[in-house]
C-alpha cells in the first residue's frame, strides 16, 4: 500500500519551499523505503530551488540524510528493515567503464529508485540528487543506503551523505594528503573544515586555512587548521608561501568554486603540487592561466566530485572513527529544525551564520 508522509517540496523556480503530502510507492525490484531520522540543509537544496540545477519541478528536496529502513523490495540482501543507513548519491553500478576499470568512486551510471513519489494529485516529484529526505520517509534504491554503526547519533550520520564527505574526501581521497604534508584549505564553509578535518586525520603538519569571514577562521582553527589567514586583508598566496617556507603548500584544496580562489590555490602550491577543486562552479565562471605555468608549476590538478568517495568503504569508516573520538563530525552541527523551517535556514545559510542546520524528524 503506497504510503502518505509529510515532505519539504520546492514548486517553483525561486518560490518559498513548504510542506507536502508526499505519496509514496511500496518498494519494488531493487529498491528501499527509507524512514528518515535526520537531514542536512545544503547548499545544493537552495540551487535546486533557484532553478540553477534543472527545471523538473516539483522538487522533493534533501539529499545529506540517515534513518532506518523500513521495506525492501525483491532482490535486496545487501540492506534489511530495521538498519541504520546514511543515503549516499552514487549507488554504483558495477558495470560501466569507472567500475569495470576497478575505480567504482567515479561510477558513470550511479543507480536511483526507478518508481515515482508524487503528490496527492499524482504529480510526479523530482527527488534532489535521487534521494529526497526532507520527508518522513523516501523511496531510494537499495544501493543508496550504507549500513553504519547504529549507536552514532542521526543528525551527525547524516552529514556525511554529502558536504562533509565531499570536504574530508577532497582531502584524503582527492588530494592524497599524507603524513608531514603542508595543506591549505581555501574557503572554510562545511566543505572546507570537512577538509582540514581530513587533512589532520591523513597526518598533515601543517594546516592552513583561509577565508574573508574571521568567524570562519576561528571555526577552522577548533577543526584543526594550524594557521589561518583572511584574505580579504592579506594576499592568500604570500601569505600560504611564507608560512612553507617560500615555496606553497603540497596540496590546495579550493572549496568555494570560483576563478580568483582557483588561481589563489593554483599558484599557493609548491612545484609539483596539487590543486583540488571540490566548490563547485557556475556555469558562466571562466579561469584564464598562463599555459606557461600549469606546465612549468608542474603537478596535478584534479576536480573532486562527492569527494571522491565509495560511500561501502568510507562511511562506515568514518563514522567508526568518529565514534573512537578521532574526528568530531558533530561539530558540523550548528542547530537542528524542524521540517517547516527549511527555508529558514536557507536564509541563515545566506548569511553565513551555520555549518550545517539539520533537520531532525
Ligand atoms: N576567498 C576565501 N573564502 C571565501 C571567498 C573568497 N573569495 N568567498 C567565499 N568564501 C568563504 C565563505 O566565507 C565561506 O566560509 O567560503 C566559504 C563557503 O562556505 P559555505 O558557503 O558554507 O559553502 P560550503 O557548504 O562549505 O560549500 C562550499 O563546495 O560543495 C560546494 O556548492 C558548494 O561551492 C560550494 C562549496
Ligand atoms: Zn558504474
Ligand atoms: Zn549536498
Amino acid at each position: 500500500m503506497p504510503q502518505h508522509v509529510q515532505g519539504v517540496i520546492a514548486p517553483g523556480r525561486n518560490e518559498p519551499v513548504r510542506v507536502e503530502t508526499i505519496v509514496i510507492p511500496d518498494p519494488g525490484p531493487g529498491e528501499a523505503v527509507v524512514k528518515i531520522q535526520a537531514c542536512g540543509v545544503c547548499h545544493t537544496d537552495l540551487h535546486y530551488k533557484q532553478g540553477a540545477i534543472n527545471d523538473e519541478f516539483p522538487f522533493l528536496l534533501g539529499h545529506e540524510a540517515a534513518g532506518t529502513v523500513e521495506s525492501v523490495g525483491e532482490g535486496v540482501t545487501d540492506v534489511a528493515p530495521g538498519d541504520f543507513v546514511i543515503l549516499n548519491w552514487r549507488a554504483v553500478c558495477g558495470t560501466c567503464r569507472a567500475c569495470t576499470r576497478g575505480r567504482p568512486w567515479y561510477c558513470f551510471a550511479t543507480h536511483n529508485a526507478k518508481q515515482k513519489m508524487t503528490l496527492l494529485d499524482g504529480t510526479e516529484l523530482s527527488p534532489a540528487l535521487g534521494i529526497g529526505a526532507f520527508a518522513e520517509k523516501t523511496l531510494v534504491a537499495a544501493g543508496q543506503c550504507t549500513k553504519v554503526d547504529p549507536s552514532v547519533a542521526p543528525e551527525v550520520a547524516g552529514l556525511l551523505g554529502c558536504g562533509v564527505m565531499a570536504g574530508i574526501g577532497a582531502a584524503i581521497n582527492t588530494g592524497n594528503v599524507g603524513r608531514g604534508d603542508t595543506v591549505a584549505v581555501i574557503g572554510c564553509g562545511g566543505v572546507g573544515d570537512a577538509a582540514v578535518v581530513g587533512s589532520r586525520l591523513a597526518g598533515a603538519a601543517k594546516i592552513i586555512a583561509v577565508d574573508i569571514d574571521d568567524r570562519k577562521l576561528d571555526k577552522a582553527r577548533e577543526m584543526g587548521a594550524t594557521h589561518t589567514v583572511n584574505s580579504r586583508t592579506a594576499d592568500a598566496v604570500e601569505a600560504i608561501r611564507e608560512l612553507t617556507g617560500g615555496f606553497g603548500a603540497d596540496v590546495v584544496i579550493e572549496a568555494v568554486g570560483r576563478p580568483e580562489t582557483y588561481e589563489q590555490a593554483f599558484y599557493a602550491r609548491d612545484l609539483a603540487g596539487t590543486v583540488v577543486l571540490v566548490g563547485v562552479p557556475s556555469p558562466e565562471m571562466k579561469l584564464e592561466l598562463p599555459l606557461l605555468d600549469v606546465f612549468g608549476r608542474g603537478g596535478s590538478l584534479k576536480s573532486s566530485w562527492y569527494g571522491d568517495c565509495l560511500p561501502s568503504r568510507d562511511f562506515p569508516m568514518l563514522i567508526d572513527l568518529h565514534q573512537q573520538g578521532r574526528i568530531d563530525l558533530a561539530a558540523f552541527v550548528t542547530e537542528t529544525i524542524g521540517l517547516g523551517d527549511v527555508e529558514k535556514a536557507f536564509a541563515r545559510m545566506h548569511e553565513g551564520d551555520v555549518l550545517r542546520s539539520v533537520v531532525v524528524l
